[in-house]
């Protein structure tokens, strides 16, 4: 297990998900090596839920982080959990075409890029 799948998996115990109960950890590092960590945290509007892996990359910009290397995502399910599509359009507008690693409770993980994910994703280069 590497140190940032532990990361997302440590995180991932903070979730706020009274609503959902579905907790998501993530972990995402930064071109120094930092790692920055988030989890879900919901609402009981709902809507105004946010996933982990938002946080995870709002924190860490928020500290004056701007570039990223890798992120890990962390859910207890057998079928690995991917990013929602909010997350991929923030990940793709800051981190870029980043690795991603999805990992669950038993330690299992599959790690692919983001552009597998999201092809042909609208970014700044259209504006
Ligand atoms: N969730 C995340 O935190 N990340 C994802 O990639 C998928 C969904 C959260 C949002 C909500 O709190 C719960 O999982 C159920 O959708």
């Amino acid at each position: 297990m590497s140190a940032l799948s532990d990361a997302a998996l440590r995180a991932r115990l903070n979730a706020h998900a009274p609503y959902s109960k579905f907790l998501v950890g993530a972990a995402i590092e930064d071109d120094s090596g930092t790692i920055h960590t988030g989890c879900n945290i919901e609402n009981a509007t709902y809507g105004l839920t946010v996933c982990a892996e938002r946080i995870a990359v709002f924190k860490a910009m928020s500290e004056g982080v701007r570039r990223f290397t890798r992120i890990a995502i962390a859910a207890d399910t057998d079928n690995l959990t991917p990013p929602c599509g909010a997350c991929r359009q923030i990940l793709w507008e800051f981190a870029g075409d980043v690795e991603i690693t999805l990992v669950n409770l038993q330690g299992r993980t599959e790690t692919m890029r983001l552009s597998t994910l999201f092809p042909r994703a609208f970014d700044a280069s259209f504006i």
